[in-house]
């Protein structure tokens, strides 16, 4: 019997949940949705409308116009200070608890993840809330505040920037490699709210499938990767993701 009665989820699917060993998440923006932080490919709304995040996220972006950039992140910034972590978050956290090993790869920035409380984190794409030099890329805490859009390097007086990766930026090696060793050797893995048009980190549940692992799929729309999965879960993380630990872990 499917002990949540909103959600008939196939009983091999919650079989393997409980056996499974080492589970491995992969999160995109879709999952901090919810917590009212929009995605990369939805349309903005306000005073950034008229822009594409795509065409901001980029270092060419930021050399041509790195007073708008800066204020682009500043503002992302400050709705992720304001966000809270969404049931979906929060499920991820007590599924860690729950197995034996625990893995979440996520290409957010924003930190909500560990604010939900969970443990075991590789963030492909850096974090939000740390600032770098964006001419030798060494990280920077303190800086003097007098006004100038962006602040400059106390070190060097280079532009600071968000230590993320952008795109037709490389990820770090070390974090890439340890993503997809993880990819290969968990046995259940899970693409939450990831287009999977993005790449390395697209390959990653393709990778999994590659090796024959349990594939789980959570997105309200069908990505590249869909056809792919086990498990295609249509619909909000924040709904499916809590009635499914509590399927598995009643
Ligand atoms: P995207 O913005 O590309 O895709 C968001 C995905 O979330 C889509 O597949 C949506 O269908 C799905 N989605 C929307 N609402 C959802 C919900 N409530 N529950 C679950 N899924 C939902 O985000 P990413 O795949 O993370 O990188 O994009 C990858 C990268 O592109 C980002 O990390 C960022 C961006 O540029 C860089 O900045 C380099």
């Amino acid at each position: 019997m499917n002990s949540n009665p909103h959600h008939n989820f196939p009983r091999p699917l919650i079989t393997a949940l409980q056996m499974a060993q080492h589970v491995v998440v992969l999160t995109g923006a879709g999952i901090s949705a919810e917590s009212g932080i929009p995605t990369f490919r939805e349309a903005q709304t306000g005073l950034w409308a008229q822009y594409d995040p795509q065409e901001l996220a980029t270092p060419q972006a930021f050399r041509q116009n790195p007073h708008l950039v800066w204020e682009w992140y500043a503002w992302r910034r400050n709705l992720v200070a304001r966000a809270k972590p969404n049931p979906g978050h929060l499920a991820l956290a007590v599924m860690e608890k729950r197995v034996p090993q625990f893995t979440l790869i996520t290409q957010n920035v924003d930190g909500l993840h560990q604010r939900a409380g969970s443990q075991n984190i590789v963030e492909l794409h850096g974090n939000i809330t740390r600032t770098k030099c964006f001419e030798d890329g060494r990280i920077v805490t303190e800086w003097a505040e007098n006004g100038e859009i962006p602040p400059r390097c106390p070190r060097c007086g280079g532009l600071l920037r968000p230590d993320v990766v952008w795109f037709g930026e490389r990820l770090p090696v070390n974090v890439l490699r340890t993503a997809v060793s993880t990819a290969q050797s968990g046995d259940i893995f899970l693409a939450i709210g990831a287009s999977a048009i993005v790449q390395p980190a697209a390959s990653l549940p393709l990778e999994a499938v590659r090796r024959g692992k349990i594939t789980i799929e959570i997105n309200p729309s069908p990505t590249p990767i869909t056809p792919s999965m086990h498990y295609p879960l249509s619909g909000p993380s924040g709904r499916i993701l809590p009635a499914l630990v509590q399927a598995a872990w009643p």
